[in-house]
């Protein structure tokens, strides 16, 4: 699709896409953004810039999670996202230090669950995504974004696909990154978390009643955004 191809709807809306790790939310939300010419906000780089942070400040480890010293230091976390011409997308600031990449690892991937489940770190997060979102026209991606930091929004997608299809994906763009891991790895890395981001006390991963479901598994990028750009079209 060219640039003159943009969908410029009369009203600007909410669109909250949610799911399980790795189910390809962000290149669809991306997508969509900038067909629709709306802000996309990747929340789960924000976690994982928290995650950075502590990992940085060796408050988490192996064996151990200060969670008290990084609630204390939450403060001192200031994330920002900067559009990159370039790349066609905001790349997420920790402090004024670009971490775009930084926090793609799979060692940030290891423990972003466990620092998820901190209310206070949610809280901070969940702020700011909501005032990200005030004048509508965006498209947010993460856990929580149809249930809790906008349970109001126009449009809710929940994506699925099995753990097998998304560990395969997963695999192949961190080996395309450079990374040298076993499939094997990141299958227990997606497992773990969908358990953690599904089972945590507060805000878990769940499909908002409203949510309309997407199984992904054997659909084509380009199917699932042309599917939500006509849901988008009946609601804007
Ligand atoms: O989307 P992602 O895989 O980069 O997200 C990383 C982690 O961040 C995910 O395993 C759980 C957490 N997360 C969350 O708890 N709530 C969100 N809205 C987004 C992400």
């Amino acid at each position: 699709m060219g640039e003159d191809d943009k969908t410029e709807f009369k009203n600007k809306i909410v669109i909250a896409i949610d799911g399980f790790s790795s189910t390809g939310k962000s290149t669809i939300a991306k997508l969509l953004a900038k067909q629709l010419n709306y802000i996309y906000v990747d929340t789960g780089a924000m976690y994982r810039a928290v995650t950075y942070f502590a990992l940085d400040h060796s408050l988490i480890g192996e064996d151990f999670f200060h969670s008290q010293q990084l609630i204390e230091k939450l403060d001192n976390v200031n994330i920002t996202f900067k559009f990159n011409e370039e790349l066609g997308f905001a790349e997420v600031y920790l402090n004024g230090q670009n971490i775009e990449k930084a926090i793609r690892t799979l060692e940030v991937s290891r423990y972003v669950s466990l620092v998820s489940t901190i209310s206070e770190v949610r809280q901070k997060l969940v702020e700011q995504q909501q005032i990200m979102g005030k004048n509508k026209g965006i498209v947010m991606d993460g856990r929580d974004i149809g249930t809790v930091v906008f349970p109001d929004a126009e449009l809710k997608v929940f994506m699925t696909a099995s753990a097998e299809t998304r560990a395969k994906r997963r695999y192949k763009e961190l080996l395309e990154r450079g990374h040298s891991l076993s499939y094997n790895e990141v299958l227990e890395n997606v497992t773990t978390r969908d358990r953690i981001d599904s089972t945590r006390e507060d805000s878990p991963l769940l499909k908002a009643k409203d949510a309309i479901e997407i199984d992904n598994s054997d659909l084509t990028i380009e199917s699932q955004v042309e599917t939500l750009l006509k849901l988008a079209k009946t609601i804007a």
